[in-house]
């Protein structure tokens, strides 16, 4: 007899309960996607340095406060997510999944939290807002700077809310095994955002496309140029320094994401949560969003004591999409949803707006 076709939630997902047991799906992809998604910068110390920031503070409970109900949701950009946790702007995530970005907006949407689309996705970025939900569009910007404002026009008119500028790529990061493997997006597969502006087969590789295409003239003055394409919101994503960030605020910047682009750009700069505490005393009234790390629903507490509204997360969600498409990437919300509520619960909170710097313990050494 056949089997009924429900549609049920792969096998075994339920078991997992961490989001580094995804880790393990990228043994099931072809070695160049693997190493791509895994990669940081050089000896990647700062890859590795971004979740140990986190294992270095402690948490300090308060206790006998009352629980029983408590309240996830917070505000990011004047939208309400149901739980302090965006999907960080990720390249290629066909590589991850047939469905790559549709199936990760689609967990997204479903979890009440925003997808960030990136310049690079394997879908167009008016297919991925076909999907629904909050979006924002993440911009690299090109040399020729007219891709970039039909880009930033196309995903206006596509239902976008906010653009995010990645300020942390003037030149791509050196990712060995991306040079010895000669990265490259699969046959049947392009950048499909920007296949209108490009000849077939042009920028082969990841690296030929950074060095011919991008613009690393882009500077601050730039931004004038670019409000003026937009009456978006502006993220800029990618500050570490206070000074830079008072420099954002001046300019009027809508927020500001703290990030090292996951360890993937300057090796040994700081772990993004390192730099976060310095930013946030900095510009008191703009803003913070922070990246890099994050695999814990105690590290998004830890985050958000020192400043950030909320926290992007980037890897786990393409160890879910491996693992089981849009159902994996659920199930990595779940989990996130799950570790949060409860260290929001055993830190004696009810809300994220109880989250504050008394609950931070010493820092370990
Ligand atoms: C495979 C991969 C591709 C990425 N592509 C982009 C991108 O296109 N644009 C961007 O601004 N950041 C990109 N990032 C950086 C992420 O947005 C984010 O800063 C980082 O992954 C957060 O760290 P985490 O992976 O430890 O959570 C990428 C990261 C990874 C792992």
């Amino acid at each position: 007899m056949a089997r009924p076709l429900t549609k049920r939630a792969p096998r075994g997902l339920k078991r997992m309960l961490s989001l580094r047991e995804f880790e393990a799906a990228l043994a099931r992809l072809p070695r160049p996607a693997r190493d791509y998604f895994r990669a940081g910068a050089d000896d990647e110390l700062t890859l590795a340095d971004n979740p140990r920031a986190f294992e270095r503070i402690k948490l300090l409970p308060r206790v006998l406060v009352d629980v029983s109900t408590r309240d996830l949701r917070c505000n990011v950009g004047g939208h309400e997510l149901g739980l302090p946790v965006l999907v960080a702007p990720m390249a290629y995530q066909r590589l991850a999944h047939p469905k790559g970005e549709l199936a990760l907006a689609r967990a997204a949407a479903a979890a009440g939290s925003l997808y960030v689309a990136s310049t690079l996705s394997t879908f167009t970025l008016e297919e991925i807002a076909g999907v629904g939900g909050l979006r924002w569009f993440q911009v690299y910007v090109h040399k020729d700077r007219e891709v970039t404002a039909s880009l930033i026009r196309r995903a206006e008119a596509a239902g976008y809310s906010a653009i995010v500028l990645t300020v942390d790529v003037p030149v791509l990061g050196c990712r060995p095994n991306d040079l010895r493997n000669n990265f490259a997006l699969p046959g049947g597969m392009t950048m499909a955002n920007l296949a209108p502006y490009m000849a077939r087969g042009q920028n082969a590789t990841l690296a030929a496309f950074f060095a011919s295409r991008h613009d690393a003239s882009l500077c601050w003055d730039d931004l004038k140029w670019l409000r003026g394409l937009t009456g978006l919101p502006l993220w800029l994503k990618g500050i570490l320094r206070p000074d830079d960030a008072r420099r954002a605020a001046r300019r009027g910047v809508e927020g500001i994401i703290v990030s090292n682009h996951g360890g993937r750009q300057l090796d040994t700069a700081p772990a993004a949560l390192d730099a976060l505490g310095a930013v946030a005393a900095a510009v008191k009234d703009t803003p913070l969003l922070l990246d890099g790390g994050v695999r814990r629903g105690t590290d998004i507490v830890k985050a958000m004591a020192l400043g950030a509204q909320a926290v992007l997360v980037g890897r786990p969600f393409l160890w879910g999409l491996a693992r089981a498409g849009e159902a994996g990437a659920a199930r990595v919300f779940e989990i996130l949803r799950e570790e949060f509520d409860r260290a929001l619960a055993l830190c004696g909170c009810r809300s994220v707006n109880e989250i504050r710097a008394d609950l931070l313990g010493r820092r370990a050494p």
